[in-house]
């Protein structure tokens, strides 16, 4: 039976990013009856940031690793053991500041692991997470469309998707809800303005 990985990073309980990804699953979890989702709420609960210790931990051979190294690398296998089991994954991505949010970043941080998610070759780096898809559901304040000169103030859709890419996850579908400054002071309503994403996030899950 198929696994989902669902990743949230939104701080906000009214989150646009969270309904996509709500819907999503909703429309994942009827396709795929017996289906497993696997959670992880990063704004919820914070990855910690790496540290010296977890960067030697990183480059010391498994076999060679302290206790203290194992416990540093604790999260990160954690992490890394969720993107493994998973078949597919689904991300919720409010745009901070031109980017990701932090809370993302840090379980970025915890997961480009080399010798883990993404190895050196012969022919240069080559990514270990073989035969995922991954959806990421981006809500943004302004409208980033492609062909409009707001598109290279996105740094959320090309970083994500190299990140991505590098740990060998290529086919990724990115869903945007861009324009969500305008449903602030309520005149817009929030559930037209969002039909024809949830539509779209539907149609994806599907
Ligand atoms: C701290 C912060 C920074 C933001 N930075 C941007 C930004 O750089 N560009 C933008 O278009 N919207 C920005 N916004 C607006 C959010 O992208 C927008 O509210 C979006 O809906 C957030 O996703 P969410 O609804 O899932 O939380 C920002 C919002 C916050 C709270």
């Amino acid at each position: 039976m198929p696994t989902l990985l669902h990743i949230d990073s939104s701080p906000l309980e009214t989150s646009v990013s969270r309904e996509l990804g709500r819907e999503f699953v909703k429309t994942w979890k009827a396709k795929n009856p017996g289906g497993r989702v696997i959670y992880r709420d990063l704004a919820g609960q914070a990855p910690t940031g790496i540290n010296s210790t977890w960067i030697l931990s990183a480059y010391t051979p498994a076999a060679s690793r302290t206790p203290e190294q194992i416990e540093a690398l604790a999260l990160s296998e954690e992490l890394v053991g969720e993107l493994e089991r998973a078949d597919e994954y689904v991300f919720g991505i409010a745009m901070h500041n031109f980017s990701i949010p932090s809370v993302l970043k840090l379980w970025i941080d915890q997961i480009a692991r080399v010798g883990r998610t993404f190895a050196y070759g012969e022919y240069g780096p080559k990514g270990l997470l073989q035969g995922k898809k991954a959806t990421v559901l981006v809500a943004s304040g302004g409208v980033y469309a492609v062909d409009t000169p707001m598109a290279a103030y996105d740094f959320v859709e090309p970083y994500f998707k190299t990140v991505l890419g590098f740990m060998g996850v290529t086919d990724v579908t990115f869903v945007s809800a861009g324009g969500t400054s305008a449903l602030m002071g309520g005149k817009v309503n929030r559930g037209e303005f969002l039909k024809p994403t949830l539509e779209k996030v539907r149609e994806v899950a599907a």
